[in-house]
């Protein structure tokens, strides 16, 4: 099901403000021992206006879960507590994290119903990051289960305000409930993911939010959605990008008049100049049509002119290259998918036809493997330059992330890429190839997988070991 501008519009007329909707800083809650818990609660909430009640599933009651913040190399401190009646973890997007605190089912048992799992660790990188469960993640990042973690710069800009805008779409019924048939859906796992027909921003469906007019305005764009690719364009501003996927660019890039296409798990922040002007945030679909799903009203005095120029945040110090001469690289072939003509592939170790793999909910491979390997992919030695090609021989595109480290996308089908950006979540297009490039510094077993968090459930899943 493709967002459409039926469905977005007479959906959207006649609804406002339903899903969350509080400042979201209240609802951080402070234990004794400085841990912010987070807790998770079962909400009902009718989405529409009139409709009726969905049950989300919420950290501390409220869509999207509290915004974290700690400055860069502070420390991080928050205590999961499971309300659900199913196993859950916390995996904490882009950090380039201890991986003991990852919390992925490579590094932690499952908290299970009831229990609590404390995640203490350091932030090394300003930035944008969020997170998530991964156990499950399909079904609990689809019911609400998400937040922002936000690492505060040292010196951050001056002048500048900011906003968050946490993104999703979501699957609901003509009833305004979160479509329960398609969890577990393996039509849609083997095509482009659970893709929703409601788009909210910070749970709200085309909220107004306000910013003032005498000052810059960060905003950073965090993508929930389960698996829709965003393409984002901006009314009454021309904002320059200045990071991506927490890491800041080189130097501040103008958007431009293409969208800015941001992938499940991605995240980009955007500078806009000081302005009266009202912004309007739209996502372009794919059949062309533009469908706005916020407006950031400019309040107050606007100040002088500002014409200056977008300066670049400081760096994080990534290299602005890496050298990859004489490293052979890593392939990782991904297949299957609708259209994708897989015969079979290794499940659990054995050879099975697609048939069997359907059976058991799988519809992709990497490497001729559907899901979990013991092995990993790649065994890296600590401070290696790994090479990684991922060759898409799929019909679909692909939000491919690695845990634990910031890949360097070096070339697209054999061409070289513009610019040297630094990614956790790089979208890859149908039936295409990608050279990225790392350096292994980080110990641990490292998922790396589709975050199309279908895909990922159906199959494409694998990880990457960081020896010491
Ligand atoms: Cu955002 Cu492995 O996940
Ligand atoms: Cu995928």
């Amino acid at each position: 099901m493709r967002l459409n501008r039926r469905q977005m519009l007479c959906r959207s007329a006649a609804s406002f403000a339903v899903i969350g909707g509080v400042p979201v800083m209240l609802h951080a809650q402070a234990a004794d021992d400085g841990f912010t818990v987070l807790k998770i609660q079962k909400v009902p909430k009718a989405i529409l206006e009139g409709g009726k009640e969905t049950e989300l599933w919420t950290y501390n009651g409220v869509n999207p879960g509290p915004e974290i913040r700690v400055q860069r190399h502070g420390e991080v401190k928050v205590r999961l507590v499971n309300g659900l009646d199913e196993p859950t973890m916390l995996h904490w997007h882009g950090i380039r994290i201890d991986n003991a605190m990852d919390g992925s089912p490579l590094t932690q048992n499952p908290v299970e119903p009831g229990e609590t799992f404390d995640y203490v660790f350091a932030a090394p990188d300003a930035g944008t990051y969020w997170y998530h469960p991964h156990v499950g993640s399909s079904r609990q990042v689809e019911q609400g289960l998400y937040g922002a973690l936000i690492v505060a710069d040292e010196t951050p800009p001056a002048d500048t305000g900011e906003l968050t805008l946490v993104l999703d779409d979501w699957l609901i019924n003509d009833d305004g409930v979160i479509d329960p048939q398609s969890f577990g859906d393996i039509r849609m796992a083997a095509h482009g993911g659970r893709l929703g027909n409601w788009f909210t921003v910070n749970g709200l469906s085309r909220p107004r939010l306000a910013a003032p007019a005498g000052r810059r305005l960060r905003l950073r764009l965090i993508n929930c959605a389960n698996a829709r690719i965003m393409n984002l364009q901006f009314k009454g501003a021309e904002p320059h990008i200045v990071a991506l996927d927490g890491q800041p660019l080189s130097t501040a890039r103008a958007l431009g008049p293409d969208p800015l296409q941001l992938g499940p798990g991605g995240r980009a922040d955007l500078m806009v100049r000081r302005s009266t002007e009202e912004i309007i945030m739209a996502h372009v679909n794919t059949a062309n049509e533009l469908l706005e799903v916020a407006y950031i009203e400019r309040t107050g005095e606007r100040g002088e002119a500002d014409t200056g120029a977008i300066a670049g945040l400081p760096g994080n110090g990534l290299p602005e290259t890496l050298d990859i001469t004489g490293i052979t690289p890593t392939e990782l072939v991904m297949e299957g998918g609708a259209m994708g003509g897989l015969a079979g592939a290794k499940l659990r170790g054995r050879d099975v036809g697609m048939r069997e793999l359907v059976q058991n909910g799988m519809a992709w491979a990497f490497n001729g493997v559907a899901g979990m390997t013991e092995e990993p992919l790649a065994s890296l030695k600590f401070g290696e330059t790994a090479v990684f090609d991922f060759i898409n021989k799929t019909a679909w595109p692909h939000a491919m992330h690695l845990h634990g480290h910031h890949v360097l996308p070096l070339t697209i089908d054999d061409k070289p890429v513009a610019g040297h950006d630094w990614r956790d979540t790089v979208v890859m297009a149908a039936d295409s190839k990608m050279r990225v490039a790392f350096v292994a510094d980080n110990p641990g077993k490292w998922m790396l997988h589709c975050h199309m968090l279908e895909h990922q459930a159906a199959g494409m899943m694998t990880w990457v070991n960081v020896e010491i």
